[in-house]
């Protein structure tokens, strides 16, 4: 694609992108592509520099995308691409405000992270990562009849703060146990939520009345913080906490007060605050907090098609015509 003045138009890509992506933007010969040549993530000022004049950009989840570098990358810039399904990274009414597209990548993660999000959940109720380490330590003296119990989703209820896509695809997955109610809240009931039973509740009664919770919202301004004191305080004290949302849906300090002191049973987390969690935070010297380094979608095939639909959605924008999945606000 040329621009007025005869070149090829300008991408920027803040990280390597799997390579099922890079193959469909070089074939594509619409763009002159550069890139932050690295698994890890850019500075700020490789950010603001890199962006100049670029038509296209592609970034990531740990990419702030606001208003100072939208005027970095200047009038040119037409498409945003984030190679993820969650954009709260990007400020939206500045984006909006300039007439930007946005691309995003829903759907083609969702089996992947309801996977994920299930066995964490087995790993946190079950106590996986405690079992393994007393094999290694020498721990493990015989069969003894208490040790090492932990949950069972068998005959429990279960309650899912956004039963959208994965919410939805977490609640097909936890069915088959032998799950006995399965409840939900968010913004609106759901018809499809039928499938598995879904209740509509309250947050407060899915809070009081769930033996497993799993928070798989979007972050917003509403569900920022969300799991506090408070929430903690309504919830049963055998009761498990699955987060693979976003880490700041979760209040850490007061989820560390709240299993320290037996408030919950156990939590289970993918994501957090920040990331990477630093190694001497406080959660991570709780036996009974199970954290992950954010690998909800991370499947070889599932990173490939993200890799593509990301560079389709680029292009689109790009040439203006329809993106694969485009972002409507
Ligand atoms: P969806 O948009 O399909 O679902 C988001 C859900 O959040 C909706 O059901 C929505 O409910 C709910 N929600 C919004 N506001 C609130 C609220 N105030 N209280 C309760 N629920 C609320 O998105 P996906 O299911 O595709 O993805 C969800 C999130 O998962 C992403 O935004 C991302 O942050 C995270 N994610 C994490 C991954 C990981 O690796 N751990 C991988 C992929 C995604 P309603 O429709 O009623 O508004
Ligand atoms: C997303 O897509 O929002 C995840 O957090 C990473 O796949």
């Amino acid at each position: 694609m040329l621009t007025a003045a005869g070149k090829l138009m300008k991408v920027f890509l803040t990280r390597r992108i799997p390579p099922e992506g890079m193959k469909i933007l070089s074939a594509a010969g619409v763009c002159e592509v550069s890139q932050w040549d690295s698994d890890e993530p850019i500075q700020r000022a490789d950010l603001l520099k890199g962006v100049q004049g670029a038509h296209g950009l592609l970034c990531l989840l740990s990419d702030k995308i606001d208003a100072e570098v939208l005027d970095a990358a200047g009038p040119n810039l037409k498409v945003i691409s984030t190679l993820s399904v969650g954009y709260d990274h990007l400020a939206i009414d500045e984006i909006k405000k300039r007439g930007i597209r946005v691309g995003y990548t829903p759907d083609v993660l969702t089996d992947a992270t309801a996977e994920l999000t299930v066995a964490l959940l087995l790993a946190t109720a079950r106590r996986l990562p405690e079992g393994v380490e007393e094999v290694k330590n020498g721990g493990w003296s015989s069969w003894k009849p208490l040790w090492l119990c932990g949950y069972s989703l068998s005959g429990s209820t279960v309650g899912v703060i956004g039963l959208g896509r994965i919410g939805m695809a977490i609640a097909r997955r936890v069915m088959p146990f032998g799950v006995k109610r399965l409840l939900y809240s968010g913004r609106t009931a759901k018809d499809y939520a039928a499938e598995v039973n879904g209740e509509y509740v309250p947050l407060d009664t899915l809070l009081s009345e769930s033996d497993f919770i799993v928070v798989s919202c979007s972050l917003t301004p509403e569900t920022q913080g969300m799991c506090d004191k408070a929430f903690f305080s309504k919830m049963k004290n055998t009761g498990v906490l699955i987060n693979s949302s976003r880490g700041t849906v979760m209040n850490q300090e007061d989820l560390y007060e709240a299993l320290s002191s037996g408030q919950i049973a156990a939590a289970g987390l993918d994501v957090t605050t920040p990331e990477p969690l630093p190694t001497n935070h406080p959660l991570l010297t709780l036996k009974n907090c199970v954290v992950l380094p954010h690998i909800g979608s991370a499947t070889y095939s599932t990173r490939g098609i993200m890799g593509a639909l990301s560079a389709q959605n680029l292009l689109g924008g790009l040439q203006g015509t329809d993106m694969p999945s485009e972002l409507t606000f």
